[in-house]
């Protein structure tokens, strides 16, 4: 190679000056609900795996509110120089911009997708003392008590929130609903029997079902989880009409230079292939079958589908805002 030639490669593998070689510092990744709850162990578990991978640690921050919309404005307005990311989910970066009139961001156009973590089908749960054996008896109860029962969730616009607004128009139900800072402390109402039921992401419950301290009257989709094979499908259960699946994903926000999206997106992609933490993930129940979605391209699609379906969802629920 001629001596000019190698000085033009050498340069061209070298970081831009004034950017030094990314990462160099610790990556902030954001869970917009509190510790413990779904969106915060898939963060913590891909998180881990790409911290291996990027040489720099990723520290979760839980920053709740406003069914998740209050941390992902921040994560929106954060630099986009790859240290600060979100986990948003179905709800942050589907569901909220029917819910939220004012929405400060823009799911589509405010963020640069890095990819899928994680699917998460939702279940139908109970506590352990609510008096119904299978989703039959469930439906007919709730139909018939709905004033008197309490439904846990993360907030207007979270996943706990729209995907039981959705269950609740389909049975007519009106109970009151009971907003928590993310459903890992919702849950902890529901095993001590403060709270009746909510709709929650299969990663959250898996523990709980199994050891029996909750009661799982259906999972939301086409096939039972093999996570949790004697939970039977809204469908075997007679509610057909309530299918719903959420996810979480990692987004960075616009305009964050193409090498460190493809670092990122790498990073996670590598996560998701390695077996230890394949095993977490689906053990807890994760679907990581969606592979398209693990892309930045994928999951840019899938949001802009996602906004859009549930948009409709949520008014022919007739659950958005007056
Ligand atoms: C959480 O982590 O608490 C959930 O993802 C909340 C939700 O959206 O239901």
């Amino acid at each position: 190679m001629r001596p000019s030639l190698i000085v033009l490669v050498l340069a061209l593998a070298l970081p831009l000056p004034g950017r030094a070689a990314y990462p160099d510092r610790p990556i902030t990744l954001i869970v917009p609900f509190a510790a413990g709850g779904p969106t915060d162990v898939v963060a913590r578990i891909v998180g881990e795996s790409m911290s291996r991978t990027l040489g720099q640690q990723i520290v979760v921050e839980n920053v709740a509110g406003a069914g998740g919309t209050t941390a992902t404005t921040r994560a929106a307005q954060a630099a986009p120089d790859g240290y600060t990311l979100i986990m948003g989910h179905m709800g942050t970066h589907g569901a909220a911009p029917a819910m939220y009139p004012d929405l400060k961001y823009d799911p589509v156009k405010s963020f640069q997708p890095i990819g899928m973590a994680a699917g998460t089908p939702i279940l139908i749960v109970a506590k352990k003392s609510f008096p119904a054996k299978d989703l039959r008896e469930f439906v007919a109860y709730v139909k018939a008590n709905s004033e008197k029962l309490n439904e846990a969730n993360a907030g207007v616009g979270s996943v706990s929130y729209t995907t039981c607004a959705f269950l609740n128009s389909l049975l007519g139900a009106k109970p009151s609903r009971i907003v928590y800072r993310g459903t890992g402390p919702a849950l902890n109402d529901l095993v001590s029997g403060q709270v009746d039921y909510m709709c929650d992401q299969i990663v959250n419950l898996v523990p709980q079902i199994q050891a029996g301290t909750i009661k799982a009257y259906a999972i939301a989709q086409a096939q039972r989880s093999p996570a949790l094979p004697e939970v039977p499908t809204t469908k075997e259960g007679g509610l057909p009409e309530f299918q719903v699946t959420a996810w979480n994903a990692i987004f960075a926000p616009k305009g964050t230079p193409p090498d460190i999206v493809s670092k990122l997106s790498g990073a996670l992609r590598k996560a998701l292939a390695d077996e230890g933490t394949r095993k977490r993930l689906l053990d807890l129940g994760a679907d990581l079958s969606d592979t398209a979605a693990q892309t930045p391209e994928g999951l840019a699609k899938l949001v802009e589908s996602e906004v859009a379906r549930w948009n409709k969802v949520l008014k022919s629920a007739g659950a958005t805002p007056k």
